[in-house]
């Protein structure tokens, strides 16, 4: 059994009127990459905003090589080894590579009166040749991409020696080819025995990069430590949606009148889905706790998530 490196247990969380978490427990060893997942709402940020020390707990704790975190502000976590990369960059665009990695603890010299820059540069450089050796350090951050940006948002991250690096949603805005790269990054990262937490909604993405999951539903863990390697995407998803995916086509029916014909529909969360649902029977979704849908092209084939 591998200690955990980060551990949370039993938070919970209320704001007036939302209880956001429930309760929630689970483990992250070293070196592992952890997705986080779950659908809208789940509670996936807010569990993140309490690692990073945004938002404080209603109740629980969380546990950093097995010692209780008192984690009241972004800067407690990050004395902890605690590193976050927004969806939103915070990055400040006029300054510099390393002026942004050094921002809020900047270098000093002549006796705290002028900033470092060329010790800040040096050592911006030192963290980005891990990751990327390409970027400059002295480059107005402004003129990098949003894949490059994030980089620097990692490198800092290794400035500050952290040990567990959350990731919420990080590829919403990267490319295909952007995200190869991102994903060498982290397993590169992993390997060194950096944790990660990974959030994301692209299904394809997580089974690529990440070994194990949480899945989330509605403030609660429904999911502990699934094996990523050895569970069907499909399950993942059943477990986030809390209801199975059921795809049955019914030849008796295929000469059936077409009701409801959909051609590659894609929103944020199914991309280039396809159906077509006949008179008597249904093609879709099936709740596991509601009965199956109606046989009838009157009505809703069921839910559709
Ligand atoms: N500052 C807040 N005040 C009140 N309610 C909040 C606040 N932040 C989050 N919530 C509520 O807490 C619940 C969990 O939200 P959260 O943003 O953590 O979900 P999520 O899993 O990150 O969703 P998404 O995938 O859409 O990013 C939601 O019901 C949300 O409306
Ligand atoms: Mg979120």
């Amino acid at each position: 059994m591998v200690a955990a490196r980060l551990a949370f247990e039993g938070i919970s969380k209320a704001f007036p009127g939302v209880r956001a978490l429930s309760d929630v427990s689970f483990e992250v060893r070293p070196g592992e990459i952890h997705a986080l997942l779950g659908e809208n709402g789940a509670g996936k940020s807010t569990l993140l905003r309490i690692l990073s020390g945004v938002f404080r707990p209603t109740e629980g704790d969380v546990k950093v090589d097995g010692v209780v975190q008192t984690l009241r502000k972004p800067e407690d976590a990050r004395r902890a080894g605690i590193a976050m990369i927004h969806q939103e960059l915070q990055q400040v665009p006029h300054l510099t590579v390393a002026q942004n990695m050094f921002l809020g603890h900047s270098l000093k010299r002549l006796g705290g009166l002028l900033v470092d820059r060329r010790e800040q540069e040096r050592r911006a450089a030192e963290a980005l040749a891990m990751i990327d050796p390409t970027i400059d350090p002295a480059a107005p951050i402004s003129t990098l991409k949003v894949a490059q940006r994030q980089v620097v948002e990692i490198a800092r991250a290794l400035l500050d020696k952290a040990k567990i690096i959350a990731m919420d949603e990080p590829t919403s805005s990267l490319t295909p080819s952007e995200f190869d790269r991102l994903a060498e990054v982290i397993v590169r990262l992993a390997a060194s025995g950096v944790s990660i937490i990974y959030v994301s909604h692209k299904m394809d993405e997580v089974f690529r990069v990440c070994e194990r999951a949480t899945v989330m539903r509605d403030g609660k863990v429904v999911g502990m430590g699934v094996d990523l390697r050895t569970t069907a995407q499909r399950d993942v998803i059943a477990m986030m949606v809390g209801r199975e995916l059921l795809l049955e086509e019914h030849h008796s029916h295929a000469t059936a009148a077409v009701c409801l014909e959909a051609r590659n529909l894609t929103t944020h969360r199914v991309r280039d889905v396809s159906f077509t649902l006949r008179k008597g029977k249904s093609w879709g979704w099936r709740a596991w706790s509601a009965p199956a849908a109606p046989n009838s092209c009157g009505r809703s084939p069921g839910p559709t998530g």
